[in-house]
């Protein structure tokens, strides 16, 4: 990512954070319209499990400049969504899922520049997952 895209991501991440609980909702609810069969895979309370990913979005955004421990944490997320039952291709339809929760909730904030830094940031944190899921570690 460019230093322009990574302050475009934060810049727009605020926004998002004041509708984080309608955004989360937004994105679930879009993300099994697309794709019902994984709904069977979360066991918790949605809600709860909306704000974990706006968390671990806005913990990864914190830490981009700080590559080796975003990693180290992506890596070993990434194994416990192995068990979960996480595919590589799952990666793909969370991506889609997010990127029309971001267009829906920023609106006209959603600009073609947001946009490319956004699929920039999923797409480096969803290769990083997937790149560790196929290594397998002790770790869980
Ligand atoms: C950038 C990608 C993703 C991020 C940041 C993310 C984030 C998280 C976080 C923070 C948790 C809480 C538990 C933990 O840390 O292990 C979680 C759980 C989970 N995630 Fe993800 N996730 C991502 C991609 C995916 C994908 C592609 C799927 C496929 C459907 C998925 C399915 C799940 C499931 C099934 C759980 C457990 C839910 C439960 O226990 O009920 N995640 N995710």
């Amino acid at each position: 990512m460019t230093p322009e895209q990574v302050q475009l991501v934060r810049l727009s991440f605020v926004k998002v954070m004041d509708i984080k609980d309608a955004a989360g909702k937004l994105f679930y609810d879009r993300l099994f319209a697309i794709a019902p069969e994984l709904r069977s895979m979360f066991k918790g309370d949605m809600d709860a499990q909306a704000r974990k990913l706006m968390d671990t979005l806005a913990v990864a955004i914190g830490s981009l400049r700080n590559a080796a421990a975003l990693t180290d944490l992506l890596e070993q997320m990434a194994h416990r969504h192995v068990k979960y039952g996480v595919k590589d291709e799952h990666y793909a339809t969370v991506g889609e899922a997010l990127l029309w929760t971001l267009d829906k909730g920023l609106g006209p904030d959603f600009t073609p520049e947001v946009k490319a830094a956004w699929t920039a940031l999923y797409g480096a944190v969803a290769k990083t997952m997937i790149d560790a899921s196929s290594k397998g570690l002790a770790v869980a």
